[in-house]
């Protein structure tokens, strides 16, 4: 719980096209509520069906301190359960992955089926009922493979992202790929800080060396337009459509999760993020071509992809406690493809293992500024649309009632 009356003030003294104030960062009342309001009530990746192709494969996925168990079950299917033990409330799952049988709490060895049902409590009494005592369920979805999850009982709908999506999804072949590496960034920052340079490419070409040799997002309108059109005109050939979703969280229709999807193009000469433009991987779903573009995708506002031509990268943002969050990135392939023949890891993951890891220096130098005494919100630049929106998002979400908690 929190004092909601103490951070109301705050809230309606936030100016559009400003940062936030420092509050928004440190004070714990503001965590509280964007936790009841924002971080406990929308999805976030939490996995990918490849990570669990058998049954009794589990991965465990936190927001917080809450944790969920994802586990693939005896008839195929994907269940998520609260990784609390009915007994007195042990964590049961103390790997981030693994493979098991049953699920056996390391307490007191209370035993869940992969249903999440009580099969074994030992010394309990004999007319006692043990189906009141299943795990309690954690919402799922399962979106191309990407397994989504959000610990409340009624978070917002995914019908239209799946709907709007589904074409481009199926373009990139999302049902057919595989993870080919995960990496996990902590970052000692307020998780905010995290998306909001997801948000922004003012830094890039500062920040991001690398980046900024192949993507265009830095440029001004005009030069990336020519190189805009350049792509279009080879989409055909490529099995390449010209979809654009409108790339951000807050407009989504009522009651549903925000997403979003848009290509942009590379630099003349890259066909993908690698360090010389050539491919990494063989082209995914049912691409057909090199159209030198990469896609912005959104499912929620803790998620991101960036899909190249031939493999494409997931960032998922998850605060930690209030003072840290982490990045997790995943790089996804099509699953037929071999590592060592069609992909070498350290190639696949090069690109976006230096930008993150330069992220990470960002985001935690900008914690150490926000959190002084001397910091003061500072006006966003034409470059940091995105993450103005993002925040007013925000904003809006933590100023308006739990009755109220439409998207704008
Ligand atoms: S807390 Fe799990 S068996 Fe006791
Ligand atoms: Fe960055």
């Amino acid at each position: 719980m929190y004092d909601n009356s103490s951070i109301q003030n705050l809230l309606a003294s936030h100016q559009s096209g400003w940062s936030l104030d420092q509050r928004f960062y440190t004070d714990p009342n503001v965590y509280a509520c964007e936790l009841e309001r924002i971080l406990l009530r929308n999805w976030f990746m939490a996995g990918h069906v490849s990570q669990i192709p058998r049954s009794g494969d589990f991965i465990v996925s936190r927001m917080d301190q809450e944790s969920a168990i994802i586990v693939r079950t005896s008839d195929g299917s994907i269940k998520a359960f609260a990784n609390v033990c009915r007994h007195r409330g042990s964590l049961i799952c103390l790997e981030n992955q693994g493979s098991v049988r049953s699920l056996r709490c390391p307490y007191h060895g209370w035993t869940y089926d992969l249903d999440g049902d009580l099969i074994a409590s030992r010394s309990m009494p004999a007319e006692w009922d043990k189906s009141e005592y299943s795990l309690k369920s954690v919402s799922i979805e399962i979106m191309g493979g990407l397994i989504f999850i959000c610990f409340c009982d009624d978070p917002p709908s995914f019908s239209a992202a799946k709907r709007d999506l589904s074409e481009p999804m199926t373009i990139f072949g999302f049902d057919n790929m595989k993870i080919a590496a995960k990496k996990t960034y902590p970052m000692a920052a307020n998780w905010k800080l995290a998306v909001e340079n997801y948000q922004e490419c003012y830094h890039c070409a500062s920040a991001h060396p690398d980046y900024a040799k192949m993507h265009t997002l830095m440029l001004d309108t005009n030069k990336r337009d020519r190189l805009q059109k350049k792509m279009l005109s080879r989409f055909g050939a490529c099995g390449l459509k010209d979809i654009e979703l409108d790339f951000i969280d807050t407009h989504a229709p009522a009651g549903e999760q925000g997403y979003g999807y848009s290509r942009t193009a590379l630099f003349e000469g890259y066909k993908t993020g690698s360090r010389n433009g050539e491919p990494l991987a063989p082209l995914l779903g049912q691409l057909t071509g090199w159209d030198g573009g990469a896609s912005d995708w959104s499912f929620g506002p803790f998620t991101y992809i960036l899909s190249y031509s031939d493999h494409q990268v997931a960032y998922v943002f998850t605060p930690v406690d209030a003072m840290n969050c982490q990045c997790e990135v995943y790089w996804m392939v099509r699953s037929d493809a071999e590592e060592g023949r069609d992909y070498i890891i350290d190639d696949l993951i090069w690109l976006w293992d230096v930008t993150t890891q330069a992220d990470e220096k960002i985001i935690v130098n900008n914690w150490a500024g926000v959190k002084s005494r001397y910091y003061s919100p500072g006006p966003f630049s034409g470059m940091e649309d995105m993450e103005s929106r993002y925040i007013d998002w925000i904003v809006r979400e933590l100023v308006s009632t739990s009755s109220e908690t439409e998207y704008q």
